[in-house]
This record gives C-alpha cells, sequence and structure tokens, in this order.
C-alpha cells in the first residue's frame, strides 16, 4: 500500500469510528488541522496520561506545569524562534499552490530511490539464490546512472541546506526539472523564508502594534517559569519540569494527515542539570525514552534512534526517535541536549537574574537542560497506524480490528445482552454498574452479536461481555478477547478483577 493509499485507509476508518475528523468539515475542512472525536479524545487522554503518570510519578524529580498559549512577544526572540524559525517555501504560479522547496527536493530524491530499488528487485527476480546485490549495485549501467544523478542532487541539496542558500535550491528544482503535482507546470516564483509562528495582535496598549504569537513549542513557557518552580517547590539541581499543551505551527504540508499538522499538542519535559554533567543525563534520558516506548509492546524492533550530525547552535547533544510508520521512519519524539541555552537568553532579555545556587558547590550557574519532546498526534498516529490490521477469518469472512495496547483502549469493555428481552438488558444493567466505575464501557444491544463484536474490534475494545439466558441461572457471563477472539465463562463477581489485569495503565508504569 502507498503511503497516500494507506492514509487513505485510516483517515476513513478514524471518521466513520469517531476518532478523527476533518475540522470544520461543512465548511470543506481546513488544511492540516484536525478534530478528535468520541472514541479519539479517549485514546489521547490515555496517551497523555501514560506520559504524565510516567514523567511526574516515576520521577520524584519531576513535576508538572500549565502555562498559557501567549506569551511574552521577547520569550521568542531570545528562544530564536523570532530570527530562524523558518522554512524555505516556494510558489507554483499557475496553480497558485505553495511547496515546501527542501520537500519538494526530497521527494525528487525519493522517487530515484524507489527507481533503484525496483532495479534491485528486477535483478533479484532474474539471477534468483545466485544475486549478488552488491555486485548488482556497482555494475548495473542503471543503477549507477539514477545513483550518480542521486549522488550529484543529494550533495548540492545538503550544501544549499548548510549555507540556507534559497537561490541554489531554486537552481535545483529547475535542474531537475521539478514539476508542480497540481498543475504540472514549473513556472516557480523564487524561494523564500517563512516564519513558521502564527501572530496575532494583542490589546495591551489598543493601539494595534503588539504583536502576539501562538507558541510554536511548549517548552519555552517550561524556560520562564524555571524560577518560580525552583523557589516554591524547593527543587534541586537535578530537576524536570513537564507539561503538556498545544503547540501552534504554519506549516505547508500535504497529505500528512495528524503527522505534521498546524495545530498540535506537544508533551515536553525540561531537564535541568549542573553544566558538565549534561551528556550523562542525555544519556539517561535516552534510555528512559525508549524504554517507555517499549514498553507500550509495539515492538522494539520499530524503534530507533537518529542521531543529528548537524547540530542546532543551541544544541550540543541531539536524536531522534523514530518509528516505523507505514511510510517509512520518521521522527517521532526529540531528546535535545539544550545546554544553557534558553536560560541564558531569558536571564540576557528579561534583565533578571536566573541561576541556581548549587550548594554542594558554593557556586551559582545557570543550569543546562536535556529536553524530552514528543507530539501527541504523531504518537497517536504511531499507535493507531500500527495498531490497525484487516484479519482474514475462516470461511472467508475478514475483519478490521485495531489492536490497541490495552491500557490506551478508548473503551476497555463492551456489555451486550444476547438478545433484547428475557431479562438480559436488566441483567446486563447488573454488570454495567458492577464495572462502570472503573473502566470505560459501551452497551449494545442493537443487530447481531457479531455485528456488535465487528464493531468493538474496530474501535479496539480489549474485553466484549456477552449476557445470555444462562446467565440468569449460573450468574456467569461470556468473555471475548479483542486478539484471540477466544471466549470464556466467567463470574460477573470475577468480572472486575480479570479486565482490570489487562486494562489497568499501573500494570504498564510497572514495567518502566
Ligand atoms: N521543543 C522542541 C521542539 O519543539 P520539535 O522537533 O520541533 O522540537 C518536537 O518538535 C516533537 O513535536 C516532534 O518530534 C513531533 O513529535 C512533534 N511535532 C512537531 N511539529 C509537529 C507538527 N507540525 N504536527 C504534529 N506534531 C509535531
Amino acid at each position: 500500500m502507498t503511503q497516500e493509499e494507506l492514509f487513505k485507509v485510516l483517515v476513513a476508518h478514524c471518521k466513520e469510528y469517531g476518532f478523527i475528523f476533518p475540522s470544520s468539515e461543512i465548511y470543506d475542512g481546513l488544511a492540516a488541522v484536525y478534530d478528535y472525536g468520541q472514541m479519539g479524545v479517549e485514546l489521547k487522554n490515555n496517551i497523555k496520561r501514560y506520559w504524565w503518570e510516567a514523567m511526574t510519578r516515576l520521577n520524584e524529580n519531576v513535576v508538572g506545569i500549565d502555562s498559557c498559549v501567549f506569551m511574552h512577544p521577547k520569550t521568542w526572540v531570545a528562544s530564536g524562534h523570532v530570527a530562524a524559525f523558518n522554512d524555505p517555501l516556494i510558489d507554483n504560479k499557475d496553480s497558485k499552490k505553495r511547496y515546501r522547496a527542501d520537500v519538494l527536493i526530497e521527494d525528487y530524491l525519493a522517487k530515484i530511490e524507489e527507481k533503484i530499488a525496483k532495479e534491485v528487485a528486477k535483478g533479484k527476480k532474474r539471477f534468483g539464490d545466485s544475486f549478488d546485490e552488491a555486485q548488482f549495485r556497482a555494475t548495473n549501467p542503471n543503477v549507477l546512472r539514477e545513483q550518480a544523478k542521486y549522488d550529484e542532487v543529494h550533495g548540492r541539496y545538503k550544501a544549499a541546506e548548510d549555507a540556507n542558500d534559497l537561490a541554489a535550491y531554486k537552481q535545483i528544482i529547475l535542474d531537475c526539472e521539478i514539476v508542480d503535482p497540481i498543475s504540472g507546470t514549473r513556472n516557480w516564483t523564487d524561494v523564500r523564508q517563512f516564519n513558521l509562528m502564527f501572530s496575532t495582535q494583542g490589546s495591551n496598549t489598543g493601539n494595534g502594534d503588539d504583536v502576539l504569537y501562538l507558541r510554536p513549542e511548549t517548552a519555552q513557557g517550561i524556560f520562564v517559569e524555571y524560577l518560580n518552580v525552583q523557589k516554591t517547590g524547593h527543587m534541586k539541581i537535578p530537576f524536570g519540569i513537564a507539561q503538556i499543551g498545544k503547540a501552534f505551527r504554519n506549516e505547508i504540508v500535504a497529505r500528512q494527515f495528524i503527522f505534521r499538522m498546524k495545530e498540535f499538542e506537544q508533551m515536553e519535559m525540561e531537564f535541568f542539570v549542573r553544566p558538565g554533567t549534561e551528556m550523562e543525563w542525555f544519556a539517561k534520558w535516552k534510555e528512559n525514552r525508549m524504554k517507555w516506548h517499549v514498553a507500550l509492546g509495539m515492538g522494539a524492533e520499530n524503534y530507533r534512534f537518529h542521531d543529528h550530525e548537524k547540530l542546532a547552535h543551541y544544541a550540543n547533544a541531539a536524536t531522534d526517535i523514530e518509528f516505523n510508520f507505514p511510510f517509512g521512519f520518521k521522527e517521532l519524539e526529540g531528546i535535545h541536549s539544550r545546554t544553557d541555552f534558553d536560560l541564558g537568553n531569558h536571564q540576557k532579555l528579561s534583565g533578571k537574574k536566573i541561576q541556581y545556587f548549587d550548594p554542594d558547590l558554593g557556586e551559582s550557574y545557570v543550569p543546562y537542560c536535556v529536553e524530552t519532546s514528543i507530539g501527541v498526534d504523531r504518537m497517536f498516529l504511531a499507535v493507531l497506524s500500527h495498531s490497525y490490521n484487516v484479519e482474514q477469518l475462516e470461511g472467508g469472512d475478514s475483519r478490521v480490528v485495531l489492536s490497541l495496547p490495552a491500557p490506551l483502549a478508548p473503551v476497555k469493555v463492551a456489555v451486550l445482552p444476547l438478545v433484547k428481552k428475557d431479562g438480559l438488558p436488566e441483567l446486563a444493567q447488573e454488570v454495567v454498574d458492577e464495572i462502570k466505575y472503573d473502566f470505560a464501557y459501551q452497551y449494545d444491544e442493537k443487530d447481531s452479536i457479531g455485528k456488535r463484536y465487528r464493531r468493538q474490534d474496530a474501535i479496539g475494545t480489549p474485553f466484549c461481555v456477552t449476557v445470555d439466558n444462562d446467565s440468569l441461572n449460573d450468574h456467569c457471563v461470556t468473555v471475548r478477547e479483542r486478539d484471540t477472539m477466544q471466549q470464556e465463562r466467567v463470574p460477573i463477581a470475577e468480572l472486575r478483577a480479570l479486565i482490570d489485569k489487562k486494562v489497568n495503565m499501573s500494570n504498564l508504569l510497572r514495567k518502566l
């Protein structure tokens, strides 16, 4: 399935089952903006809870805050976002569409890679067991030609990126004859830098000259509250401040669903340390965050670190945790050693002393900082795309099942009276009363039991509990497990414990 086809399937599934809707759909939607529906909000909240509790409960030196989207405009000067938070954009004069110049070039390079992979696959088919891929790549004229083209363009692209040379980006686009996918023409404007921050006006003076930015990251809210939290919480270094909240970026994107949005949520933690110890903490947080991901059971092989060779000016180490999305390994989380860049700049620009007196050293310093930063929506997409399966069943039937990690599932248990009569709905209601204080549940008495199972599979409900005529006498119910579809007879009195064992978030946290 191509990326586009897979997104189509996921988008349709998310919409049909109330996970995600395009924003303002009755007005034909808004590009790269999505709303979470009745199922989506539950899954999203569970992801956030898993992160929040892992951060603030399992680390006794990490506390949380909730700062505002609006911050003093100088914040974004100090952070470097006003000067340097830019994307190189280019417009097609015929379609009037805007693109990221770097993405157009990367797509072009990806197509060359695809051509090479096709040639290699053909060779494999032709030569069978005797196929020597290295030799084939070193001698096949088609592969050599495409590889030379790739190396040349890739080299120029990296040089343009390093030098931030906008004219060079445009020249590559012209030389490679890259066309606009909509108009099919090469009628391009020059490449320009666009700042990704959204701005609006504040009303402090009422004369319209107060530019306010919608925060492009939650981290700065943590940095400007560093002193307040450190003092009021009597925090001793090393310590961390965690936050979950909305961030906004004017992303120019095409067909990436919730991977790249204009309004999204971040879960960020800034860990303040003594200068000189940051590399040790960077390594610890890398390990800690990878453990958090792997504990979900989506396969350790689906994650990898991608260490940055080219570092941002404020970082002395940086890595991404990449996840194996259906469209390849892509960044899910960033971990940065940000030195004293942020606190130091806020100190300079605000004129307020932002320092920590270290009683062990007997001196004051601006703390260094190690950051972990993950997008909630991107995590949602990782969980959803990994869990979505179409299974072939015996008898030629098939089912769509979301094999979500059980503690993240929006609904933990469905209670289903076999028929809508004979006292079964009443007994099912008693079952609901038994479980409703502990678990998110659905009660469903519509349609055949098979159709009801399918509906629950499609939203990832780990357990279906069926109340039948025997239940009236033996006070037992049939419990069907989502992934194996196996059924067992369980006394109603034991139901809570059985469900809890699998869906309780604390069991997940205990793995960390
Ligand atoms: N404070 C550091 C920071 O914001 P980033 O790499 O720009 O770093 C961190 O963003 C994470 O936020 C990314 O790894 C990704 O998961 C998420 N993210 C960034 N931009 C996003 C967007 N436009 N839509 C959805 N998630 C995004």
